[in-house]
């Protein structure tokens, strides 16, 4: 099996979904250019493997992003796929609210994407084509109880895919929201409730790695409880919240 990407850039990958794409995207002949904070996970992840290069940043901090991104293009060559995978999970509510987990949400999920944005993007509409690609989540359809901070900042993702697709369309950039379920991870070891439908990450990243070969638009898994929430939220509210109240 080949990939048609010749570099690929994903950040988040120290771990879970970020670092089961970047092996398998390796073995299908990209060469992979990954970021998180932990430099020894990535070193650990490279080792051995010459189709996997090392590129430690935080996606907070834009300037450390776009310098890797021209560290790992002169290296490397154009990144022609990007998967802004990096994401931070707290249970949240508001009775219970912890301002400081608000804006580490929103500052790794929402502002990690927009500076790896920021650091690819420009030269993919010079050149005329790319892909990018972030990781939401089925969290994102609708609000769900006890997550308050993350469900909005996955549902703003999918909002700013939804209205940014036909616009990269026409300079020649492909555009996938990625929607994930429960997934296997060390994000969801530390949960403390039931997880339908759990997947490995393995078959996790199977799934992104499909829907980005085929460029579709929304990568979402696994299908029953896709269509379980995608169907919840085409209900009214007050039936909505009704059902959401009791499963929670
Ligand atoms: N697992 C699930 O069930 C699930 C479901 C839906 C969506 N997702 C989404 O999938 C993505 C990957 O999550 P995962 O499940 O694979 O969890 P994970 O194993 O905990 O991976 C999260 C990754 O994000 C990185 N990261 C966190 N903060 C960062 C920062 N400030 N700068 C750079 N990297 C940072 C972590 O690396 P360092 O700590 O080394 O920086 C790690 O590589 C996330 O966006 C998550 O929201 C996961």
């Amino acid at each position: 099996m080949s990939a048609p990407w010749k570099h690929v850039w994903i950040t988040g990958a120290s771990s879970g979904l970020g670092e089961n794409c970047a092996r398998k995207l390796a073995e299908q002949g990209c060469h992979v250019s990954i970021s998180a904070r932990s430099e020894d996970k990535l070193n650990a992840i490279a080792d051995g493997n010459s189709n996997i290069s090392v590129y430690p940043c935080d996606v907070t901090d834009r300037e450390k992003m776009n310098a890797v991104k021209d560290e790992m293009e002169a290296a490397h060559g154009p990144v022609d796929l990007v998967i802004l995978c990096a994401g931070a999970w707290f249970q949240s509510s508001l009775t219970e609210m912890k301002p400081e987990n608000f804006q580490k949400t929103l500052d790794v999920n929402i502002m990690g994407v927009v500076n790896g944005l920021d650091a690819v993007l420009p030269d993919m509409i010079a050149r005329g084509e790319g892909h990018i690609s972030w990781v939401s989540s089925v969290a994102g359809y609708g609000g769900l109880p006890n997550s308050a901070s993350y469900g909005a900042t996955k549902a703003a993702l999918i909002n700013m895919a939804e209205g940014s697709h036909g616009e990269l369309a026409r300079k020649g950039i492909a555009l996938s929201v990625i929607n994930p379920g429960f997934v296997r991870t060390p994000m969801t070891d530390k949960n403390d409730f039931p997880m339908p439908f759990l997947m490995e990450p393995e078959d996790a990243a199977d799934k992104m790695i499909a829907g980005l070969k085929a460029k579709k638009f929304e990568i979402a898994f696994p299908w029953q409880l896709v269509w379980i929430l995608k169907f919840l939220n085409i209900l009214p509210y007050w039936l909505y919240l009704r059902i959401i109240q009791k499963i929670a």
